[in-house]
């Protein structure tokens, strides 16, 4: 099936979700952008005018504060800078019972801190212990996003970490309508493993002379073995 058809068949599920878009750099203005053809999308910024301006070109239902994007929403992205994250989450009002989704990087001063004993996502989930916290695309470039998730015959793959199945099967769905593959990897901890594999990707895709990078995971079931 073709990243086209797949965009086709989710044309059904038109609307399905309110997803709030927090922050409006490389990566959140992109995911608003493709998200409005599928979903209520709010935008929420820093800056509330911004906020609301961005949503108007976009095309977003509204836009403004995170607070005021975040309010109706089932699905929060955080699109912001990781050192930031601490000071975005109490200015995004209440997220309980929320899907987050942390798509952040761990930079800290410009250099990639990754670690091994914990993650972005596991400590974004014990600020906000009645959220879903859900680790997705921080495997994938925001030129990817910019351009669209159409490779020819190929689509990029979200990988998606979380303790929630149904938080991440609404994720899954939510970068299946944007055309990508989506992989379930196992439990928020994984989300270790995925910071540590935006490393390693970002390394070998360094000095790549200006193409876009994407990653496609591919997985047999034990049963289609021979
Ligand atoms: N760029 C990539 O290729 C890529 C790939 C995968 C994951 N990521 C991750 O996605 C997140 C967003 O990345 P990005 O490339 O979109 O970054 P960006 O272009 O710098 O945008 C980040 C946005 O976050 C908001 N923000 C809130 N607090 C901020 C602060 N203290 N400093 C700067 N911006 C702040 C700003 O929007 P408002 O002012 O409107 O609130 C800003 O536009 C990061 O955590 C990054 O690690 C990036």
């Amino acid at each position: 099936m073709t990243a086209f058809s797949r965009r086709r068949g989710f044309e059904r599920r038109r609307r399905d979700m309110r997803v709030a878009v927090l922050g409006t750099g490389s990566m959140g203005t992109p995911l608003a952008t493709h998200l409005t053809a599928y979903h209520d999308v709010a935008v929420g910024s820093r800056d509330p005018e911004r906020g609301r301006q961005r949503a108007m070109e976009l095309g977003a239902v509204h836009g403004g504060s995170y607070e005021e994007a975040a309010a109706d929403s089932e699905v929060v992205i955080l699109a912001v800078p990781w050192i930031s994250v601490g000071e975005v989450i109490p200015v995004s009002g209440d997220l309980s019972g929320k899907v987050v989704v942390d798509i952040t990087n761990p930079y800290v001063d410009g250099e990639l801190r990754v670690r091994s004993d914990s993650s972005d996502a596991e400590e974004i989930q014990l600020m906000i212990p009645d959220a879903a916290v859900v680790k997705a695309f921080n495997t994938i470039f925001a030129e990817v996003l910019q351009g669209g998730a159409d490779f020819g015959d190929d689509s990029p793959t979200v990988l998606i970490a979380g303790d929630s199945g149904e938080a991440k099967a609404a994720v899954g769905e939510l970068a299946s309508g944007m055309g990508y593959d989506s992989l379930d990897v196992g439990p928020l901890t994984r989300a270790r493993a995925l910071e540590h594999l935006l490393a390693g990707f970002t390394a070998i895709s360094a000095d790549s002379g200006g193409d876009t990078w994407a990653m496609k995971i591919l997985r047999r079931d034990r049963s289609e073995r021979l």
